[in-house]
């Protein structure tokens, strides 16, 4: 064997180990939805979550979030306004709509805030914001009041 491939093969042996060591440490789910949470949750949420009293409110131990998964989507779908009272504090704000972002984005994002800042929620799958982005037609905003009891995933009717 001479130094080329002695040196190549280390190379793959610690690509390998890196990969290993990667896939051990965080779930590549968890990594993806913190970045995006980073990116656009946190300019209003703030990053650790708590949000700002008053305006935007905290994302800690909130049952818009532990709660209902077709309501956390519709919410993430397209936003949403007016009065809301979140773990004793009231807000009278605008969220805009995410719908934006894939349904892969989304899942990856909403199962992270599912498991992090106190919440504890099972993940979200793509195939479940496909299913409740299919069943929206409107872009308008949900209203507070009427979002709070908009619960359950439709499933897709050719299954
Ligand atoms: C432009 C600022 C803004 C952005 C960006 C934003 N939100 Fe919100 N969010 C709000 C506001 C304001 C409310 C309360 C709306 C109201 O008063 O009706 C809210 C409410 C919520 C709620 C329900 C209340 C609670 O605290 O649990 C959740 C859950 C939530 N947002 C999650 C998210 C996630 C996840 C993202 C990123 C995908 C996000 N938000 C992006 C402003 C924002």
């Amino acid at each position: 064997m001479n130094t080329n491939q002695k040196s190549d093969r280390r190379c793959l042996v610690y690509s390998l180990l890196l990969l290993v060591l990667m896939g051990c440490s965080e779930d590549p789910v968890l990594v993806e939805g913190k970045q995006i949470f980073k990116s656009y949750c946190a300019v209003c949420h703030q990053a650790e979550g708590n949000g700002i009293p008053g305006t935007f409110p905290s994302l800690h131990a909130s049952e818009w979030i532990s709660g209902d998964k077709g309501r956390l989507i519709r919410l993430a779908l397209k936003g949403m306004q007016g009065p809301i009272v979140v773990n004793g504090e009231s807000y009278n704000n605008v969220m805009t709509p995410h719908g934006f972002l894939n349904d892969q984005q989304l899942s990856a994002v909403l199962t992270f805030v599912r498991q992090e800042f106190e919440n504890n929620g099972d993940p979200v799958s793509a195939e479940e914001i496909g299913w409740v982005r299919a069943s929206l037609n409107s872009d308008d905003l949900f209203i507070a009041s009427e979002l709070a009891g908009m619960t359950g995933i439709p499933q897709p009717s050719n299954e």
